[in-house]
């Protein structure tokens, strides 16, 4: 994928959607594509990482102590809590049968991200409350 097509994708994903095209260039050359093939873990829960992934295609699984809690496809993405907070990986994320890209940002250009773009910043809580949320509302059941 050539940086202006990456570009162009990243616009299109909620998170990123109101940066300019000079952001989102700076943005692509600061991160990298990586591709897994399926059943490759790419975070483990309880051990250490600060990478954060876009899925660009393919699927990857999500399990918290061993129970799924749901399936990531392009448009999504993970590994943003231990970057948050340093703590680490709070799931365990694998590659789905069609393997998985992800778009990558480590955690010091994704930090810088984060402290200049607000716009970022807010869609990152707006999708951590809605995960608290529908966790909340499954407890409730
Ligand atoms: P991190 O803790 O860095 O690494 C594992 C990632 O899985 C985590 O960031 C989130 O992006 C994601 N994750 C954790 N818990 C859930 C959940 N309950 N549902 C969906 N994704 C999750």
């Amino acid at each position: 994928m050539t940086t202006g097509t990456l570009a162009e994708h990243l616009a299109k994903v909620d998170m990123f959607s109101g940066l300019d095209h000079a952001t989102l260039d700076a943005l692509v050359q600061r991160g990298t594509t990586m591709t897994f093939p399926p059943g490759r873990v790419v975070a483990e829960q309880d051990r250490d990482g600060s990478t954060f992934h876009l899925v660009l295609d393919g699927s990857a699984a999500v399990a918290v102590n061993g129970v799924e809690r749901g399936t990531l496809s392009e448009g999504n993405y993970f590994g943003e809590m231990s970057l948050i907070d340093g703590a680490p990986r709070s799931a365990t994320v694998v590659a789905g049968a069609d393997g998985l890209k992800t778009f990558t940002v480590s955690q010091l250009s994704f930090s810088e991200l984060l402290d200049e773009q607000p716009h970022v910043a807010r869609q990152l809580c707006e999708s951590l409350v809605e995960r608290i949320r529908k966790i909340e509302a499954a407890r409730a059941e």
